[in-house]
């Protein structure tokens, strides 16, 4: 199992926003919703736009190529919620923000 690496800092990902960050690797999308930090794989399954450059509303980012629609809780693909992109352990230790990438 991989180990948590700190990628930003509180307050460095403004509300409803997410980044993308490399994580070991991967390219990780980190979001910040409702004062928690959630973390999926980056790379939309669709074409392989950032997601963590999508538009970040109630919970859901919007892809910013072509509009596919993920949960950032858990990667879920809202138009087929059969399928997903990893999601990543997040954890705040201090005033750092730390990912583990899922196996
Ligand atoms: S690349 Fe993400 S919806 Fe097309």
């Amino acid at each position: 199992m991989s180990e948590f690496v700190t990628v930003a800092k509180i307050g460095s990902i403004p509300a409803n926003q997410g980044a993308t960050f490399t994580v070991g690797d991967r390219l990780v999308a980190l979001f910040h919703v409702d004062g928690q930090y959630h973390a999926i794989d980056d790379l939309c399954p669709h074409m392989g736009a950032s997601l963590g450059a999508g538009y970040v509303e109630d919970g859901i980012v919007l892809c910013p190529w072509h509009a596919w629609r993920f949960r950032v809780c858990d990667g879920t693909w809202c138009d087929n919620p059969k399928l997903k992109v990893a999601n990543h352990e997040v954890r705040v230790v201090g005033d750092e923000i730390q990912v583990r990438l899922a196996p």
